[in-house]
């Protein structure tokens, strides 16, 4: 394993990961979390089913998995973290540092979204001890939505399960992403992934499993509208963890033998299937229990809690359930919070404990604003009718993840050589190579540029 010193130390003393499958585990841990479990399906459900997944699918192939390459690579090649790399490489093939304000703008996003995700995760974290307590056995799904808008109306609640999760959060990326986490998450991702495989048979058996997956697959053509490709691609970046410096910062610890081409396609395999998994056990029960697909954010606590509640040991399956997505979304969070302070570990030269300390608080303080979105502040509209949560989702995952996934596919198609591409990623066909990089130099930019223009002047 041949990282070098200078990278741990120049991204704030990350320890490498102690084997190929280690690191391909952290990856997926930064990408399956609950953006696959709990936004996707409710992102499905309020974008029409069909359509929507259809347009994710297809941008997860044609701009994820390239877009997922460049990053991992850009993160190889300059041994930094996110900004400073991108500055750094700019500077080396390309004579402007300009590009660094990518970074700039992924450390913006990744604390924006940190802000909002440990909020949800401390919903998840508040479902261990609600099921354990056994209040939800046999409950209908009017009782399930009645418990969870009750929490959602408790704005001191769910500030004690956020400040829970961020908490955990930061204690965990202050010393250093450890062996811990390498054990959690080569066990606990899997686990994830059987339970899901298990709640899809209970599904199959007990909802109506043909509908679900009817609603989730068969694509209504006329129901795409630019507005659910932006929505569509805001979750395939989302999910997929890129534009923002998460995957960047990550690849700047990828030791030089591992293939890029195939860590980004198993990374992404593993994040479709958990987020299509997720939807296959949610729709076919929303359906059977009379549900509205389009229920919105708590769609997943809503529906999965009724199921519990009718099987045996549901109670206990379900908190096990809770702990896994829990355990799935802090894989997530530390990968938010770590590429901000690699960033600004390189910039202002303060320790890490107290960097992780002082941004973990500035994204629990940004936090209340999604709290609040949910009850005190619920009538307050920001961008059209979006509540602050909902603001802040849009501008992050369908704008500045798209734009800052299209201008790391600009650099890295333009600015760098043909030759320092080939070198780097090792394809294993000169035929894929010149793919990727027709989708890098092309449609990456082109795509996200004319979905742009289409949503100004429409
Ligand atoms: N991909 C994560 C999820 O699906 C969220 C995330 C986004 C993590 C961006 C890091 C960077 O839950």
């Amino acid at each position: 394993m041949q990282v070098s010193n200078q990278a741990a130390g120049d991204s704030g003393g990350m320890p490498h990961w102690s084997s190929r499958f280690a690191f391909i585990m952290a990856a997926v841990g930064s990408a399956v979390g609950l953006g696959n479990i709990w936004k996707f399906p409710y992102m499905a459900g309020t974008g029409g089913g069909g359509a929507f997944v259809l347009m994710y699918l297809g941008i997860v192939l044609l701009f994820g998995v390239p877009i997922l390459i460049a990053e991992l690579m850009l993160g190889r090649m300059a041994q930094r973290a996110p900004a400073a790399a991108l500055a750094h490489l700019g500077r080396t093939h390309g004579g402007t540092t300009a590009w660094g304000w990518i970074g700039g703008m992924g450390v913006i996003a990744a604390l924006l979204i940190l802000s909002f995700y440990s909020v949800v995760a401390g919903w998840a974290v508040a479902y261990i001890p609600e099921m354990l307590s056994g209040e939800l056995a046999n409950a209908n799904a009017e009782r399930t939505a009645e418990v969870f808008g009750a929490l959602l109306a408790n704005p001191e609640q769910l500030l004690v399960w956020h400040s829970i999760f961020m908490v955990a959060t930061v204690a965990i990326v202050a010393g250093g992403v450890t062996k811990g986490i390498e054990a959690f998450v080569t066990w606990m991702m899997p686990a994830l992934f059987i339970m899901l495989l298990f709640l899809v048979g209970y599904a199959m058996v007990e909802g109506e499993f043909l509908r679900g997956v009817a609603y989730l697959f068969r694509p209504d053509f006329s129901a795409i509208t630019v507005d659910v490709v932006i929505a569509a691609a805001g979750q395939a970046f989302f999910s997929l963890s890129i534009g923002l410096g998460t995957m960047l910062a990550y690849g700047s610890y990828l030791p030089r033998d591992v293939s890029i081409p195939k860590t980004a396609v198993t990374v992404a395999l593993a994040d479709t299937s958990v987020a299509l998994l997720a939807g296959c056990a949610i729709f076919p029960i929303v359906f059977a229990s009379g549900l509205n697909p389009g229920e919105g954010p708590g769609l997943v606590f809503v529906t999965l809690t009724v199921a519990f509640g009718s099987m045996p040991f549901g109670m206990i399956v379900g908190a096990v359930f809770f702990l896994l997505l829990a355990v799935a979304a802090i894989t997530s969070s530390i990968s938010l919070l770590e590429p901000i302070v690699a960033t600004l570990k390189e910039r202002s030269g303060l320790s890490r404990p107290l960097l992780c300390v002082l941004i973990g608080l500035v994204a629990w303080v940004m936090g209340l604003a999604t709290v609040w979105s949910f009850n005190d502040w619920s009538d307050v509209k920001v961008l059209g009718d979006r509540t602050p949560f909902d603001t802040i989702d849009y501008v992050t995952s369908s704008i500045m993840l798209p734009l800052g996934g299209a201008l790391m596919a600009v650099f890295t198609g333009w600015v760098l050589s043909s030759e320092t591409l080939r070198r780097e990623l090792g394809f294993d066909s000169e035929a894929l190579f010149g793919f990727w990089r027709f989708l890098i130099r092309f449609v990456a930019p082109v795509g996200v540029a004319a979905v742009a223009i289409q949503k100004i002047l429409g």
